[in-house]
């Protein structure tokens, strides 16, 4: 026999499992939003255009990943961050690096959002202009100096930045930063996160989310990670590292 505290337990959870199916249901029957929704109308964050068409990183990086890469998993952490922020209207007019400068500085209600929507959209309008059609190569000048002089070659700096990209457990990003002392280094980060959070000048990531490959390389990350170095645009990581330097 149930008592009236099952009774109502069971209530509550049938009523929760009601509205999740219909919450599912109504996403599905909307239109997806893609740049355009994302970008303007619903808040001060915008979805910026990809760089490039999607196909320009074939073979490579195949346009169907890019297409839904950018236009749906960008565009989803654009949605949200204007949501996170819309109580709080004058961080949305901060750049959303400034925000993830500082998250201590974040209201406690919406830390979480900003470091993960904030963060998400931060590190993928960085790593979209990271590759370029017809990429790859090395660095030169003051970059590959500098890659020489703490790496010992670039091939060295090549294999640790694989093996951050490799050994991130889970979903996640691996970089090349520029500490507050300029120093050099490669790091690891979880879900979201960015450096900068941590006061280091991102130069170059590589996205290691599933999102990011499976597609076309389904659970081979290494594959993926090897055609990153293919379509690299060392021109912008470099200016990004006589940035920072100066
Ligand atoms: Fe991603």
């Amino acid at each position: 026999m149930m008592t009236s505290r099952q009774a109502l337990k069971t209530t509550v959870l049938a009523s929760a499992a009601l509205a999740t199916a219909t919450t599912l249901r109504t996403a599905l029957a909307q239109p997806t939003p893609g740049p355009t929704a994302a970008a303007g109308a619903t808040g001060p964050f915008t979805l910026p255009p990809l760089p490039y068409a999607f196909d320009a990183l074939e073979p490579h990086i195949d346009a169907l990943t890019m297409q839904i890469h950018h236009d749906k998993h960008h565009a989803a952490y654009v949605a949200n961050l204007n949501k996170a922020v819309a109580e709080f209207p004058e961080l949305g007019k901060k750049r959303v690096e400034d925000l993830l400068r500082d998250l201590n500085a974040m209201p406690e209600k919406i830390r979480t959002a900003v470091r993960n929507q904030g963060g998400g959209h931060y590190n993928h309008t960085l790593f979209w202009q990271m590759m370029k059609k017809d990429g790859g190569g090395q660095p030169s000048g003051e970059l590959l100096k500098g890659v020489e002089k703490r790496f010992g070659s670039f091939p060295a700096f090549k294999d640790e930045f694989t093996k951050a990209a490799l050994g991130q457990f889970g979903s996640g990003w691996a970089w090349l930063v520029l500490d507050p002392d300029k120093h050099l280094g490669i790091e690891p980060t979880p879900n979201q996160d960015s450096p900068i959070s941590q006061n280091k000048q991102p130069l170059l990531t590589v996205d290691v989310w599933e999102h990011a490959y499976y597609l076309k390389y389904q659970n081979r990350r290494p594959e993926y990670v090897a055609a990153f170095f293919q379509v690299i645009d060392w021109d912008f990581v470099s200016e990004r590292y006589k940035q920072a330097l100066s």
